[in-house]
């Protein structure tokens, strides 16, 4: 595996490999089996896998964790070596910013609701760089984990309106063995805050099998998962919504492809969780 920090290196780097297929991977880093996941996937789809990693400045709002983000190069690039990338493209905030961030894209309706309302301005800094970085790398096609699956819908969303030419694949949701999903996040929880943690992935599953008896009533169910996420002394609910996917409308009775998502805070540290369901 190579590593290159400048555009120049990497455009040069990837010359050669075109018409091979390339897939790319863009991420934050402190990489996990969730992050890994992705690598498979594009090892399985295309010839040559291209990584990125970039603590994204321009999707942290200003009272959030942007310099306390973990980080650890090394250990990255050993995860990244033994996954099967070939490239792994490593900025600097100046590399990819030189001049600020003057030009900004902006997908809308879709980014009002969940952590586009949570989280002002963060689904801006996300399509900015994730366009950039298609930019940059030229990908046929890109990995993203449906853990993210507002981000997920954003980016198709983009792609399709400014008509790139790359192809999204989303990836399954990667889970600790006791339903934790995976999270660079997950090393702020303390002990007892990753124990209460559980009450995300257990509210999903009390929707699911809800949905499972017959209830649609988007009420009922968010009600129910409220009442888990309580069981947790620590949790506090950030959101828990209930909508249409990959459009996210509201709805009274659930019906088709639907999102159920849900956003926690354990202290400082705010963790989410979803499940994609088709109700019949
Ligand atoms: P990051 O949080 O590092 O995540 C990188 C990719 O890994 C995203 O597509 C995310 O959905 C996926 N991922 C994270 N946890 C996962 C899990 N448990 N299972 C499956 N996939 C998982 O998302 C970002 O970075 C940034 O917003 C980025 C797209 C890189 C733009 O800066």
């Amino acid at each position: 595996m190579r590593t290159v920090s400048t555009i120049q290196e990497l455009r040069t780097a990837l010359k050669n490999i075109r018409p091979q297929k390339i897939g790319f991977v863009p991420t934050m880093g402190y990489l996990h089996e969730g992050h890994i996941s992705l690598v498979k996937k594009a090892r399985e789809t295309a010839d040559f896998v291209v990584m990125s990693i970039f603590v994204n400045p321009l999707q942290f709002g200003p009272n959030e964790d942007l310099d306390s983000y973990p980080r650890d190069l090394e250990r990255d690039s050993q995860l990244a070596v033994e996954a099967g990338v070939d490239l792994l493209f490593f900025p600097s905030v100046e590399e990819m910013y030189p001049t600020g961030s003057r030009t900004i894209v902006s997908v809308h309706e879709i980014t009002d609701a969940l952590c586009g309302a949570s989280r002002p301005g963060h689904f801006d800094g996300v399509a900015t760089v994730v366009l950039k970085l298609f930019n940059i790398v030229s990908p046929d096609y890109a990995f993203f984990g449906m853990k993210d699956a507002q981000q997920v819908a954003v980016i198709m969303q983009m792609v399709r309106d400014l008509n790139m030419q790359v192809e999204v694949i989303p990836c399954p949701i990667v889970r600790e063995a006791d339903g934790l999903a995976l999270s660079s996040r997950n090393v702020y929880l303390s002990e007892e805050a990753r124990t209460q943690a559980l009450v995300l992935s257990r509210a999903l599953a009390e929707a699911q099998q809800l949905l499972g008896k017959g209830e649609r009533n988007v009420a009922a169910l968010r009600q129910a998962m409220e009442t888990v996420i309580g069981t947790s002394p620590l949790a506090e609910i950030d959101y828990i919504e209930l909508r249409s996917y990959p459009d996210l409308q509201l709805t009274d009775e659930l019906a088709g492809t639907c999102l159920i998502a849900l956003a926690v805070r354990f202290g400082t540290t705010r963790l989410i969780d979803n499940i994609l369901i088709e109700v019949a």
